[in-house]
């Protein structure tokens, strides 16, 4: 990432409000405050500004993020909200609540924000500036909490620059936020909505809203047993992964990186990790869509985002039962 850069303090002012913006519209990372915690923000319909999230968080591994939009309906033209999702989304948002439903095909999501998967994770914040802010960028909003990996979440805008000044293009600084812990997740791809992440939301306010208990934990997606410990939001490919080759086996389709020779595809000719993260999840969704041939990738450094491609990479080579 650009280290070194500064950050600027933005004041929650219209002049302030443009300019994060304006920012995030040109694929820079804009930390911002939402009721719960602030957020470490970048356009979710670019790729190398997602990979730049991950980057200025120094984050190993890539979890799927939230999209942050304006309104409900700005959430519908990203996700499929229906049934217990909308009756949650019409109680509750805006506020402190995430909706994980299924991705429409065409949301124009990068592949980073949802590590690949089939289903996105929506929050309309209740903090009239967030709105404000997302409904001046026109896109949809990637953002964790704007604290570096390990640390705990920012709930003012001097604990965001504390962890990141310099990593970051800007925060708007809002005040302290009212929540202080992040949203509450709920699942509900599937029709039944089941507690993802317990957060600023309490569950008896969803059971009641519901007017029935949540669901149990999310069914194994297909035949693709799920090991214990492993999170089942994380795609793995159908096809076996061999991982380090720089000589691929006959019948191996080569997933490069780097200026190598008969690449099926090529996370990143000029061997550039951020580029190679922000293809990660599209170039292994096109190899499983094109066939179950072995999949052998090229040795990626372990540095900087490398160590999360790489555990990414590890998980979707992991044997299966
Ligand atoms: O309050 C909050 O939610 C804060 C503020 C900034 O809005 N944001 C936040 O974002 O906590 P993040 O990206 O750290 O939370 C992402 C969580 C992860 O635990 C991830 O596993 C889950 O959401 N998640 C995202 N997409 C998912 C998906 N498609 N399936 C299952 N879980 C998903
Ligand atoms: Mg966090």
């Amino acid at each position: 990432p650009p280290a070194g850069q500064e950050t600027l303090h933005l004041a929650d002012d219209d002049v302030g409000l443009a300019r994060a913006a304006e920012l995030l519209r040109a694929g820079r990372l804009v930390a911002f405050p939402t009721e719960t915690v602030y957020g470490l923000g970048g356009n979710g319909r670019d790729g190398a500004a997602v990979a730049g999230i991950y980057a200025a968080k120094g984050r190993p591994s890539f979890n799927p993020l939230i999209l942050h939009v304006p309104s409900l309906d700005a959430a519908q033209e990203i996700g499929v909200i229906e049934g217990a999702a909308l009756d949650l989304a019409q109680a509750f948002w805006p506020g402190p609540l995430t909706l994980v439903v299924r991705l429409r095909a065409s949301a124009g999501v990068a592949s980073l924000v949802t590590a690949g998967l089939d289903t996105v994770a929506l929050r309309v914040p209740d903090l009239a500036l967030a709105r404000a802010l997302l409904e001046q960028v026109g896109a949809p909003v990637a953002a964790p909490s704007a604290n570096p990996s390990g640390r705990v979440s920012p709930t003012r805008a001097a604990h965001v620059l504390d962890g990141l000044s310099g990593r970051i293009a800007a925060v708007l600084d809002g005040g302290p936020t009212q929540v202080g812990v992040e949203s509450t997740i709920i699942g509900a791809s599937d029709g039944q909505a089941r507690l993802l992440r317990p957060g600023g939301l309490p569950e008896e306010a969803i059971v009641a809203a519901l007017g029935r208990p949540l669901a149990g934990p999310l069914p194994v997606p297909g035949d693709r047993p799920v090991a214990p410990g492993q999170l089942s939001s994380h795609y793995a490919p159908a096809a076996p992964v061999r991982l380090g080759v720089t000589m691929p086996a006959p019948g191996e389709r080569l997933l490069g990186f780097g200026p190598v020779a008969g690449a099926a595809l090529n996370l990143s000719e000029a061997g550039d990790l951020a580029q190679a993260a922000a293809n990660l999840f599209d170039h292994m969704r096109r190899l499983d869509a094109e066939g179950t041939a072995p999949i052998a990738v090229s040795p990626i450094p372990n540095h900087g985002l490398g160590r999360a491609i790489n555990d990414r990479l590890r998980r979707a080579a992991a044997p299966r039962d």
